[in-house]
């Protein structure tokens, strides 16, 4: 019989350790290891080989043959249907990750009740509040009148017991899957074995019978619990619901979907009655924006895979100093080095007698090369005084000879920038405007250098024009 053995589990990315470490090799975390047991069960392997069962045989099939789409129940909350590619698929898992405190439990609270309204049998079983806490968030979202069904419990098998019982849910909401335990595994709840035993129970249960069901995950920072990230690869579909401290929206942006596109997002603004949907999200995007002013410039940026958009702010002013300032946050002070280089020397563009800061806002940190045009716009507004387009974004990587070069990733920061609101596009020339459903989209709009300094002169142009538009 196989000896039983403890394993060290990272929460973070859950590689499995022998022997315990400060470290994670595989992900690089700091005291992200935690003692499993191995004991049997799932997480593990099988735990002995004695009564193992010989394997029965499946049938195999083809390709081709019939197929039905893939039937789904639609919530009537706009943003949300978008981001799940047109309604929860039945039978299907669906994760929701984010932050704590973002509304993920208001998001899901307003979905379920709009379901319920429209005759679907759904079940919200919470392991973070209690009932009294869930009723209060359903009068406030104005839903307390709507027949969702509620628990408040954390056994997989309890909750499994439970939800058998009549009429087969339609959808089935577990929030959230860190509070989540079954018996088929002897982990503490939270620990990745935990997570994936219990979500691996929950799925199956969705698969056999047709139920949807969608897991609530949220995102850690220190790992001491695990993170969504650990049954991503589990589930049909994954929704990360991202906002920015400080700001009213929300985004929900998918980031697998075995059904639809991943490179959807949707909108809301988060009010004192619940989740709001952002029609047109460019609105509350410029509403924080001093479209007028000199040296800001919009970037199309990618994170991963997924796409977003920054604004880029530049001042240059002149300088008292024998050695001007140069002062960056949020991005790469050599490659500003480098840009402010290839200004100077391929497009007549004079910095030596100016400070120069540079400011990523948000508090983002970008790493792509892309930037380089949308920051390389920005130094020369700032530096003549001419305000960029409003409604214009910029994406591109220099090389030192002056040309602009093609980046990844074009259509989805075109889609993301036509998303927000965006009508037209700076980028290289080497990248498609975009396919024919884009074509009388921003990709109409573009502008597309093969040289830095077709920028420059493009953004300079823009005074002979404002001064003739005046007279
Ligand atoms: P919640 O959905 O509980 O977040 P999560 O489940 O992702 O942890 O939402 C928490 C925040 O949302 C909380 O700080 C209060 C705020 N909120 C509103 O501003 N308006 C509302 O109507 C509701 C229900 C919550
Ligand atoms: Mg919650």
């Amino acid at each position: 019989m196989a000896k039983s053995r403890v394993q060290f589990i990272c929460q973070s990315c859950g590689a499995v350790h022998q022997r315990w470490a400060g470290k994670c090799d595989a992900c690089g975390e700091w005291n992200t290891l935690v003692e499993e047991g191995t004991a049997g069960g799932i997480g593990s392997g099988p735990a002995s080989t004695r009564n193992a069962r010989k394997g029965r045989a499946v049938a195999l099939t083809t390709l081709s043959g019939d197929i039905e789409d893939a039937p789904r129940i639609v919530s009537g909350i706009g943003e949300l249907d978008r981001a799940t590619g047109g309604g929860f698929v039945r039978g299907s898992a669906l994760l929701v990750g984010g932050d704590p405190g973002i509304g993920k439990s208001t998001l899901l609270t307003q979905a379920a009740a709009a379901l319920a309204m429209k005759g679907h049998r759904v079940v919200y079983v919470s392991g973070e509040e209690a009932v009294a806490q869930i009723r209060l968030r359903a009068q406030r979202l104005g839903a307390a009148a709507s027949p969702v069904e509620l628990a408040a419990e954390t056994n997989v098998e309890d909750i499994l017991a439970t939800i058998a019982d009549g009429r087969r849910p339609d959808l089935v909401i577990l929030d959230s899957i860190q509070t989540l335990w079954t018996d088929m595994a002897d982990s503490a709840p939270g620990t990745v074995t935990q997570v994936r035993a219990a979500a691996q129970a929950m799925i199956r249960y969705a698969k056999s019978t047709g139920a949807a069901i969608v897991l609530v995950g949220h995102v850690t920072k220190e790992g001491q619990i695990a993170g969504p990230r650990v049954v991503e690869h589990m589930v049909d579909a994954v929704l990360y619901f991202e906002g920015e401290g400080g700001h009213h929206y929300r985004i929900l942006r998918t980031v697998k979907n075995r059904f639809g596109p991943t490179d959807e997002i949707g909108v809301f603004e988060m009010s004192d009655k619940g989740l709001r949907e952002v029609a047109n999200p460019s609105e509350l995007f410029l509403g924080e924006r001093h479209a007028k002013a000199p040296g800001a410039a919009v970037f199309a940026g990618m994170e991963g895979t997924r796409p977003v958009l920054v604004e880029i702010q530049a001042l240059v002013a002149p300088s008292s100093l024998g050695t001007p300032r140069r002062a960056v946050v949020g991005w790469d002070g050599a490659r500003l080095s480098m840009i402010l280089a290839v200004l100077e020397s391929h497009c007549g563009v004079r910095f030596g007698q100016h400070d120069v800061y540079l400011n990523v806002a948000g508090g983002y940190r970008i790493t792509e090369p892309a930037a380089d045009l949308a920051v390389a716009a920005a130094l020369v507004s700032s530096l003549t005084g001419l305000a960029l387009p409003a409604d214009c974004v910029y994406f591109g990587e220099i090389s030192l000879s002056g040309a602009v070069r093609p980046v990844a990733h074009a259509q989805q920061r075109l889609k993301e920038a036509e998303k927000l609101g965006f009508g037209s596009a700076v980028l290289p020339l080497g990248n498609p405007k975009g396919g024919e459903e884009n074509a009388g989209g921003i990709g109409a709009g573009a502008f597309q250098p093969t040289e830095l300094s077709d920028l420059v002169a493009r953004i300079a142009g823009s005074r002979r024009s404002r001064a003739v538009e005046e007279n």
